[in-house]
């Protein structure tokens, strides 16, 4: 038997008992005459005492010869300690070593392998397996495995069946590049990786399921961010005979059920809010309502004066930060060059120092008189004390620029308090969506996403006004889950790609299996997939999905470790009827 304990285990109830303990070595301290070792492994740390009275000699020789992450097993007696150590589980005890043996040397590891560690990210990634056993790396996967068994339970005692579905595919269309696969078998031919499975979990769904879900490994080649990666896992859900509000309860409960379970928190409130309105009081679809700071729509009280910028602008809109009356000229000046660098973009940004008094101070005294910016005030909610920041332009661009502004201000104020929850569905996303490059319309969520019924009758009218039967689950300013009611008729579908573009014999090409299967009693169906990576890691507390991935990769879309992508040899790509032309 390796050993008898983990190195967390061990009490003063065990104090007198022989135990076999194995581990790597975190920390040496040798005194000459008296050796402790910390041995660490993933339950934790226990504390050795090589004693040149009490430990064979030869022992305690072999005792001086151990380095950082050297594997060792040891067998001793576990005695009470006469200095305790309250930060660790096992602080109250100490083996007193009789054995010892070396199972593995280490090389010095390039990074300390403690909480608070030197090493870099790049250097992290290439060691990951050493990263893996610090503290913070192993807790955020054994909290994500705790997240994922919760998920199962959850789903599985609602009766859904998790379905595994093919990896090897063709493209689905969810907006972003394919990573594609040659086929040897088929000369000239790729699979691709699947976006996500989903025209496979409607196809389950024809195929009479009725409830599926799978935790799966999705791949979409785009850029990185904190928050995506090329390679995620999605909690990929599919309903049949559901209605939209079916979806939103099921999966408000699975939240909060997450919630309680993982976090031990409960949720009062989880709110719906249609996408228009989201849009106007937050500029976000994904928006952040831990905290106020809503949009003031100002265009009725500051236009028509004699200020240009806001009578030109299509929006003129504000927030109010609190206490930002205090803030000086050079803090305000920061400010707006924050709005003017070019990932926020905004032209200038108008201010409003409400006094304390109630009388008002802005950059615009000369166009706007104390009255109207009371009513600038009132629109924007702004107390006494506080800052109005205004921003103006078309719309579409002022709202994301405001967004941006407001998120940093309640990043700056403390004001995203990571262990505070506030989920909300958005409803009613737009079904189409115009896309400036290609000069056509684009699903917003992607092509088989039914639209209102009510709205219909505008897809040749005013096709980019009717809304969609999706939503997006939103936990704390993210995007943790998305998904639609879906068009399960083949007249229906066909509409559709052709108003996204797709000619009938593109339509056949691409997606006739689904076409087909529509034609033999496809139920009405729904379905949602929740982001698993961003979920655990919001849930954990933190926004950067990295360190809750075992094995992540780095900004460039590689694996640094194993070195991935790499070249493949000429031999291979003669095999796969690969040419490289570089
Ligand atoms: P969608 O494209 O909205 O929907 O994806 C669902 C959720 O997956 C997460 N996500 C990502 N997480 C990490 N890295 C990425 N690159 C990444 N891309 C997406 C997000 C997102 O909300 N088939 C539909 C679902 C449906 O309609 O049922 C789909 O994939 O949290």
């Amino acid at each position: 038997m390796y050993r008898t304990h983990s190195n967390g285990e061990l009490r003063l109830t065990n104090v007198g008992q022989e135990v076999t303990l194995a581990g790597w070595v975190q920390k040496t301290r040798d005194k000459g005459f008296m050796i402790w070792v910390d041995l660490r492994d993933r339950y934790g740390i226990t504390q050795l005492i090589f004693d040149e009275e009490r430990t064979p000699k030869d022992i305690v020789e072999k005792a001086k010869t151990l380095g950082r992450e050297f594997v060792i097993q040891v067998k001793g007696e576990v005695i009470e300690r006469v200095s305790k150590n309250d930060n660790i589980a096992t602080g109250e005890v100490e083996i007193l070593v009789k054995e010892l043996a070396i199972l593995n040397e280490s090389l010095t590891p390039p990074f300390t392998i403690e909480d608070e560690t030197d090493g870099g990210d790049e250097l992290r990634m290439k060691y990951r397996y050493l990263d893996i056993r610090r503290n913070p790396v192993k807790e955020s996967l054994i909290f994500r495995h705790k997240v994922a068994i919760e998920v199962r339970k959850y789903l599985s005692d609602k009766e859904f069946i998790e379905v595994e579905t093919p990896v090897l595919i063709k493209s689905t269309p969810e907006g972003a590049r394919d990573f594609v696969v040659p086929s040897r078998m088929n000369e000239g031919q790729f699979y691709a990786l699947p976006q996500s499975p989903q025209t496979f979990k409607q196809l389950l769904m024809v195929g009479g399921m009725d409830k599926y879900f799978q935790i799966v490994k999705c791949f979409r080649d785009e850029d990185l961010r904190a928050d995506r990666q090329p390679e995620f896992t999605q909690i990929d859900c599919e309903m049949a005979f559901v209605e939209q509000e079916d979806i939103l309860n099921t999966f408000e409960g699975l939240t909060r059920h997450l919630l309680k379970e993982v976090n031990g928190v409960e949720i009062a409130d989880f709110p719906r809010m249609t996408y228009d309105v989201a849009m106007k009081k937050y500029g976000n679809d994904k928006p952040d309502i831990r905290f106020g700071m809503e949009f003031g729509e100002l265009n009725e009280v500051a236009q028509h004066k004699e200020f240009g910028v806001f009578n030109n602008a299509e929006l003129v809109v504000g927030i109010a930060v609190p206490g930002g009356a205090s803030y000086t000229r050079k803090e305000i000046d920061k400010l707006i060059d924050w709005v003017k660098r070019p990932q926020v973009g905004a032209l200038g940004m108008v201010y409003v120092k409400c006094n304390e008094d109630g009388s008002f101070k802005s950059s615009v005294d000369k166009f706007y008189d104390q009255e109207d910016l009371a009513k600038w005030a009132e629109t924007t909610g702004a107390k006494p004390g506080d800052l109005i920041c205004v921003l103006s332009g078309v719309a579409d661009k002022v709202r994301a620029q405001l967004s941006a502004l407001r998120m940093e201000l309640a990043e700056r104020l403390g004001l995203r308090d990571p262990k505070v929850f506030a989920p909300l569905w958005v409803v009613d996303f737009p079904l189409l969506e115009w896309d400036e490059d290609t000069e056509r319309y684009h699903a917003m969520h992607h092509p088989f996403t039914s639209p209102k019924p009510e709205d219909m009758a505008m897809l040749d009218t005013d096709p980019g006004k009717v809304r969609a039967n999706a939503y997006d689950l939103v936990l704390n300013g993210n995007e943790i889950g998305g998904g639609s009611i879906r068009i399960h008729d083949k007249e229906t579908q066909a509409l559709m790609f052709d108003h996204l573009g797709f000619t009938p014999e593109e339509a056949k090409e691409q997606f006739g299996f689904l076409m087909n299967a529509f034609e033999y009693g496809a139920p009405p169906h729904g379905g949602l997939a929740f982001g698993l990576d961003r979920l655990v890691a919001i849930l954990g507390g933190q926004e950067t999905i990295r360190d809750f991935i075992a094995f992540p990769k780095n900004n460039s879309g590689r694996d640094v470790m194993i070195d991935a992508p790499s070249n493949i040899d000429d031999e291979q790509l003669k095999e796969l009827n690969l040419k490289l032309s570089l």
